[in-house]
């Protein structure tokens, strides 16, 4: 799949296949966090990557807005660091772990944001200078998704030529 059929296609799914998703495909999505930029090069962020099942289901039942975890083949929690840039880093991170994930068949979705999943912490150790920007499930959909239909903004509404208002 090429980059933009990627971000063409790409949807949040929220349920899942009860299916493993391969050692190989689990590394390859993580990697692709790995080597993303980030500002400075200075990488503000450690992803864990959760398949027990009983850790799942924790993680479902303390994420507020992402029950569904709990059905997810496997979770990646991303912590950052509390600088200046580290939201803007990990975003571009859980971008490129998404796309690569959709790339393979793996669907996904954002769960969280800073400041809402502290209760998560203690579960995965994770020390009290890193804070959870977003908890991510992946598995194989469900159900069949709408390939390529999204409920998104016309390109004239969000965007210009040359100057603000002028119609792309
Ligand atoms: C920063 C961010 C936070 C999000 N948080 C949640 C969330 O907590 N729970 C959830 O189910 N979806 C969450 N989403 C998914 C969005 O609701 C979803 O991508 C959007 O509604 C568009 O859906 P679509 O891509 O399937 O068209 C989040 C997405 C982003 C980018």
């Amino acid at each position: 799949m090429d980059v933009f059929e990627a971000v063409r296609t790409i949807l949040a799914i929220r349920s899942y296949q009860d299916k493993p998703v391969p050692e190989e495909v689990v590394r390859r999505i993580v990697e692709a966090g790995r080597l993303t930029a980030s500002s400075m090069n200075l990488q503000p962020w450690h992803f864990i990557v959760v398949e027990d099942r009983d850790t799942l289901r924790q993680l479902g039942s303390l994420a507020r807005t992402g029950p569904y975890i709990a059905q997810a083949a496997l979770a990646i929690v991303v912590a950052i660091e509390k600088t200046r840039f580290a939201v803007s880093d990990a975003s571009r991170a859980i971008q490129s772990m998404l796309l690569t994930a959709w790339s393979e068949g793996v669907g996904s979705n954002w769960v969280g944001f800073v400041g809402q999943l502290e209760t998560v912490k203690p579960v995965l150790d994770i020390p009290a200078e890193l804070e959870i920007l977003a908890i991510l499930p992946f598995g194989y959909p469900a159900r069949a998704v709408g390939w390529g239909k999204k409920n998104r903004k016309l390109l004239s509404e969000v965007a210009s030529r040359e100057k603000y208002g002028q119609p792309f």
